[in-house]
């Protein structure tokens, strides 16, 4: 710990380094490029797919069950209550792809619905947690294929299957507000190559709602949001060789009324230098890493957004509490 170092001399420390980093396998130099350049800029920020290691991935299925997490349990229960209106308007597709799929559970709802789907293709960064939810899908539902892909959603642009009848696609969670608008907007685009001509896309979409409500649902009573969060940091360790201590970073979750997002949070507890792959980086006493947006939208604000992405708004449904909603766009 180190206390009265000036800023600009912290610039150079940052930049005076010149240990290049060791030879890396593609994931962990995608990692390393992040946290390198998101250390370097200000606001420091890395993005939020690094979460989900092995245990990113098990702390945020923890984080499902939670009492403040709100979202999961509300987009279940539209599933649950909607699924056979769902999957009748979602017409005769026969495969189904998911992207950010995770542990796959709500999934199994929809497929339930879903008579007619033959295909799913679940698309995820986090390996281990893909091949568990196949396993655990492939049990419950006979005759299903599976074909897993392991990828950042918003840089896919093939499919690992050839198939000429229209797609489905799903995405649920509310991982969309993890993007930007304009990133969201980048990625429905794609999503549109992706599926095809006449496909639908069943998309999970956290509401605007008092903050009373959204930052205990990111600030839990036991901890768990933060043990999650300060995960990445332990990944940068375990990963990168990194020397942070934990004990002086604490997690925060905030609302930005003019974004309408929950940003969570690492917050430097004090002056500090830390060192990743042998770069030394200096954090100020308060100093805060962004690590994720949670954008949340009104209907129209969302269906909004589908269109200027070229999908047209089908339907949207949500529960009685205005918590969550989930939105059918269709391709023309
Ligand atoms: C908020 S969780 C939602 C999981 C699941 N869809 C649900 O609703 O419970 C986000 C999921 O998306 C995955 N993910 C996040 N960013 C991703 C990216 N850029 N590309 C692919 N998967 C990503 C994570 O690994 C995680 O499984």
């Amino acid at each position: 710990m180190e206390s009265d170092i000036p800023h600009t001399i912290v610039e150079d420390l940052e930049r005076s380094s010149d240990l290049s980093p060791p030879r890396l396998d593609p994931a962990r130099a995608d990692f390393a490029d992040a946290v390198l350049a998101g250390f370097a800029r200000k606001p420091r920020s890395l993005p939020c797919r690094f979460f989900y290691d092995a245990r990113g991935s098990a702390l945020f299925e923890e984080i499902t069950q939670l009492p403040e997490y709100y979202p999961t349990r509300a987009e279940t229960a539209l599933l649950e209550t909607y699924g056979e209106e769902i999957a009748e308007r979602m017409g005769d597709a026969r495969v189904l792809v998911e992207f950010g799929s995770g542990s796959s559970r709500k999934t199994s709802l929809l497929l339930s619905a879903l008579h007619r789907v033959s295909v799913y293709v679940p698309i995820d960064v986090a390996g281990e947690s893909l091949a568990e939810a196949a396993e655990w899908l492939s049990e419950r539902h006979d005759g299903l294929a599976i074909r897993p892909l392991v990828a950042d959603f918003t840089k896919t642009r093939t499919l690992p299957i050839v198939a000429r009848r229209p797609k489905l696609g799903f995405f649920s969670g509310s991982t969309i507000g993890n993007l930007t608008h304009a990133e969201a907007r980048g990625f429905l685009v794609n999503a549109a190559h992706l599926l095809g001509r006449d496909a639908s896309f069943l998309i999970g979409v956290d509401l605007k709602k008092d903050p009373a409500i959204l930052i205990p649902a990111y600030n839990d009573k036991r901890g768990v949001t933060a043990a999650f969060n300060l995960n990445l940091l332990e990944r940068i360790n375990r990963e990168l060789d990194g020397d942070i201590d934990l004990d002086l970073f604490a997690h925060d979750a905030v609302y930005d009324g003019i974004e309408g997002r929950i940003e969570m949070l690492l917050v430097s507890l004090a002056s500090q230098t830390v060192r990743v792959l042998g770069r030394a980086f200096r954090f100020a006493k308060g100093e805060r890493i962004h690590t994720e947006n949670s954008h949340k939208y009104s209907i129209e604000e969302f269906q909004a957004l589908a269109r200027a992405a070229g999908w047209t708004p089908a339907h949207a449904w949500t529960d009685a509490d205005r918590l969550f909603s989930l939105h059918l766009l269709r391709l023309a």
